[in-house]
């Protein structure tokens, strides 16, 4: 599996907002959502991808969106609106879990995968081997806290794909994009 993590500092752990926008940037998740599981016409089925949401009410809270699992969802953001609202109010969508869970605990129950930290002043994405099952870790609209970049490092390797910051979405539809180029993704 492909696994994308993205550490969304402000995102809001219950379902009472207006707009993902206002949700502490849920717009953000939303977006790498998107262009984790949607091609055209058909969902990944090999990407798992996993955001912690630091706001309020009852932080950290780790959202999981298991691609084999996932049905009933389509792309535009008023769909995913209602989906995040119900899971986030104690509801429940088929392939969507949430748990009470840190980042830090989340990178340590991988400390045995091919870990990436996405940064600008990492290592050439093009000149690394992804190895099998790689996970990638992303920072939202602000970017990695500093302490939270350094505990990653501590088990993965930071890579670049430019020098111009890309937004996090953009980031995940390139892997996706490099992955599909590799003959090892399977589907
Ligand atoms: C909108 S960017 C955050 C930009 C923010 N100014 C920063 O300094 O991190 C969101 C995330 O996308 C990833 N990212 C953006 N541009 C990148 C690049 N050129 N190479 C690697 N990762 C990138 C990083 O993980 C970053 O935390």
């Amino acid at each position: 599996m492909i696994e994308f993590i993205l550490l969304s500092r402000r995102g809001r752990t219950d379902g009472s907002f207006r707009s993902l926008r206002e949700a502490g940037r849920l717009d953000v998740v939303y977006q790498c959502i998107l262009f984790a599981f949607f091609t055209s016409g058909a969902i990944r089925r090999d990407v798992i991808f996993h955001a912690i949401l630091g706001g309020p009410p009852r932080p950290p809270l780790h959202l999981i969106i298991d691609g084999r699992e996932l049905r009933g969802v389509r792309t535009d953001e008023r769909t995913w609106e209602s989906i995040l609202r119900k899971v986030l109010s104690g509801g429940s969508h088929p392939g969507i879990y949430v748990e009470k869970k840190s980042f830090q605990a989340l990178l340590r129950s991988f400390s045995n995968r091919n870990i990436f930290v996405l940064e600008e002043k990492g290592r050439d994405i093009r000149e690394i081997d992804f190895g099998a099952d790689p996970v990638f870790v992303l920072g939202d609209q602000i970017g990695l806290p500093r302490k939270d970049e350094e505990f990653a490092l501590r088990f993965g390797t930071k890579v670049s794909i430019g020098k111009k910051p890309y937004l996090a979405a953009t980031c995940v539809d390139i892997i996706n994009y490099m992955l599909d180029l590799e003959t090892k993704r399977k589907v």
